[in-house]
């Protein structure tokens, strides 16, 4: 299911409400990034897939001159309730031009499966000088997500219907790109990250998992859930209860120099 042909997951929506209750990890394990990243005073940042601007925000209160762009107009709708500028925007299609003097970006490009023309937007949008820093899902990121929703979907016969909306790139993979685009490789690192879910399984597969709950009919969409948490509880519900998904992060710095 692995592709990167740009085949967007419009499927997948997006609500804040949601988002928040079952996601709110998302944003808080990203905190270290902005210690990377090291926003100055006055500093114009592009937050890239800001999702309802919880790290925006820290942007913000940091000093930096911060905006959010994101797919989502639900988690622009969020953002915006926290004050921050933001817009919806497919980070396929950014439209700046040399407007900041760095981009950060969280548990966003694993959603965008044309990584050239994203990173294409972010040189374009970067001053010369500027930088980038980010993570995402890296190789065998929910490699046992993805495992159980084959299984369930193969024994419906299923298998070929989806399309995967994700792209987990090797850190080879993301660091050619990027310098093939000119960057300067700054870091790259792969690091898994076993993480403590909120709630169960099934609750993170009505979140992020749409794109394959979807073509599942609605009388058959419970069962459908319960099969792949059971395939799934021995390799992630612990003896305590607690469900721990298998992410694998790609954490990222590069800068645009000065001269290309
Ligand atoms: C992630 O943050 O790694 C992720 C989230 C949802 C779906 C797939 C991956």
């Amino acid at each position: 299911m692995d592709q990167t042909d740009g085949t967007s997951s419009a499927q997948q929506r997006w609500f804040a409400d949601r988002y928040a209750a079952n996601a709110r990890f998302v944003s808080d394990l990203a905190e270290p990034l902005i210690e990377i990243l090291a926003p100055g005073r006055d500093e114009v940042i592009l937050d890239l897939g800001c999702g309802d601007g919880a790290l925006t925000k820290l942007l913000v209160d940091a000093g930096a001159r911060a905006i959010g762009v994101d797919a989502s107009i639900d988690q622009i709708i969020a953002c915006r309730k926290l004050g921050i500028p933001s817009a919806v925007m497919d980070g396929h299609n950014l439209a700046f031009n040399e407007a900041f003097n760095a981009i950060l970006t969280n548990a966003a490009l694993h959603w965008m499966t044309s990584p050239d023309d994203v990173i294409d937007g972010i040189w374009n949008a970067l001053k010369p000088g500027g930088r980038v820093v980010g993570e995402m899902g890296g190789a065998g990121n929910i490699a046992s997500i993805i495992s159980a929703l084959t299984r369930a979907l193969t024994k419906r016969n299923l298998q070929d219907k989806v399309v995967s909306p994700w792209y987990f790139p090797e850190e080879a993979d993301y660091r050619r790109r990027l310098e093939n685009r000119g960057f300067i490789v700054d870091s790259m690192e792969l690091i898994p990250r076993p993480t403590p879910l909120p709630g169960a399984i099934t609750a993170w597969l009505d979140t992020f998992g749409e794109q394959f709950l979807f073509i599942i009919p609605e009388i058959d969409r419970s069962a459908f859930k319960e099969e792949v948490a059971k395939d799934l509880e021995p390799d992630l519900l612990d003896p305590n209860g607690q469900w721990v998904a298998d992410y694998v992060r790609l954490r990222f710095s590069a800068t645009r120099p000065e001269k290309a």
